[in-house]
């Protein structure tokens, strides 16, 4: 939210956030691959989607020992990214470094560990179990297919801060595309956080005889998170809602979708309704903790609210007429097909409707 009722001495919370909180060191290197990335693809004429993808996480300590995460395995971002490249989107995926990646999400974060999918064959050659064969060489073929066409290009990030400055330096880079640019935010941001300034140096020790710590900087206060005798106290500072900035300033012209994440039913319409009207961009997908891979909730300016759900399969409905988790631990947990294989085309398709009707009132000025 960088309205004018958060303006401090006369600049936006997100101004002022990157004036106190230091640049990542890796994000010049970033930026330049992600650069070239973006220029190969402009040459093309092709459409570029940012997907971010899994938490952040908030540091206590400089030299980080501690931290507060924020829940996302990275499955739809992951998920997702695939679709947008089966739709012809040259993708940056900006996700927590470790989280799930397009294409070894299918063999990787499984109760399987990868060596259970080879076996040795006579000649004494490692080979894939003949039960995985055809679905893996299906992955294969997709994968190799985006390598050599050089659709996908992996950013990570770990901490919140270093999410802020890549999605600010990205979407800059990305302003060229024009209307041929796509923001697709899934990544789980942190609302609360510490800032530079507040932030201890070392490890925080437990032992009241070494716990006396100091903050970072000159004008530092006490440090955020610290010992008040035995108890660890943490007062985190919002982080700057940096919705608004993106639409208004570091991504004018391109479509911007974001996720509402809830888990109390009752608020998730309101909430992503809320979020829609606050940051004026093009589309909310709702989604629930329980029930994310079987339904989704689209909130957007024109098309009102529609629900995306999974064909019947693996789904129970609830008397409300909702769908709910399966509980049933005998029951496959995972749905009949993938949520996003549904989401992502219609996404494409709004994209397409969003650039012909800018296109037709540039036309008609
Ligand atoms: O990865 P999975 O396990 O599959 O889970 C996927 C998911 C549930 C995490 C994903 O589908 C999802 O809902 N992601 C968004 C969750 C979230 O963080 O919502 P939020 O209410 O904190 O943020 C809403 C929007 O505001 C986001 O687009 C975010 O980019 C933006 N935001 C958040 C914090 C902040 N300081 N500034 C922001 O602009």
């Amino acid at each position: 939210m960088a309205g004018l009722n958060q303006e401090t001495n006369g600049h936006s919370p997100a101004v002022d956030y990157f004036q106190s909180n230091p640049r990542p060191l890796v994000l010049e290197r970033h930026c330049s691959v992600a650069q070239a990335f973006i220029n190969h693809h402009a040459k093309l004429g092709r459409r570029v989607a940012l997907v971010t993808s899994g938490g952040t996480t908030v540091p206590l300590e400089n030299q980080t020992v501690r931290f507060v995460d924020n829940f996302s395995a990275g499955t739809r971002g992951a998920t997702s990214a695939e679709y947008f490249i089966s739709e012809g989107y040259a993708v940056i995926f900006l996700h927590r470094q470790f989280s799930l990646l397009p294409y070894s999400r299918h063999y990787s974060h499984t109760t399987n560990c990868f060596l259970d999918y080879m076996i040795p064959n006579d000649a004494g050659a490692v080979v894939v179990e003949s039960e995985y064969q055809s679905e893996m060489a299906k992955v294969l073929a997709r994968y190799m297919k985006a390598k050599e066409e050089n659709m996908l290009l992996l950013l990570p990030f770990t901490t919140v801060n270093e999410y802020l400055w890549h999605l600010r330096d990205l979407a800059t880079l990305m302003q060229p595309l024009g209307s041929n640019a796509l923001f697709y935010l899934a990544a789980a941001v942190s609302d609360f956080f510490v800032p530079a300034n507040r932030m201890v140096e070392h490890k925080i020790q437990s032992s009241e005889e070494f716990n006396a710590q100091v903050a970072n900087g000159e004008d530092a206060e006490q440090p955020a998170a610290h010992m008040d005798g035995q108890k660890l106290v943490i007062g985190l500072e919002p982080v700057p809602k940096f919705l608004k900035t993106l639409v208004d300033e570091w991504a004018p012209d391109a479509m911007i979708v974001s996720f509402k994440l809830e888990t109390d039913p009752s608020l998730l319409a309101k909430k992503a309704r809320h979020a829609l009207e606050k940051y004026s961009h093009h589309l909310v997908i709702g989604n629930m903790l329980n029930t994310r891979k079987w339904e989704v909730l689209f909130v957007s300016i024109g098309g009102g609210e529609k629900w995306i759900r999974v064909p019947a399969g693996r789904r129970t409905k609830s008397v409300t007429g909702r769908f709910e988790d399966i509980v049933d631990n005998a029951a496959p947990r995972e749905p009949a097909v993938e949520i996003e294989s549904l989401i992502v085309p219609d996404v494409a398709r709004m994209h397409t409707e969003l650039s012909q009707s800018r296109e037709s009132n540039l036309d008609n000025e």
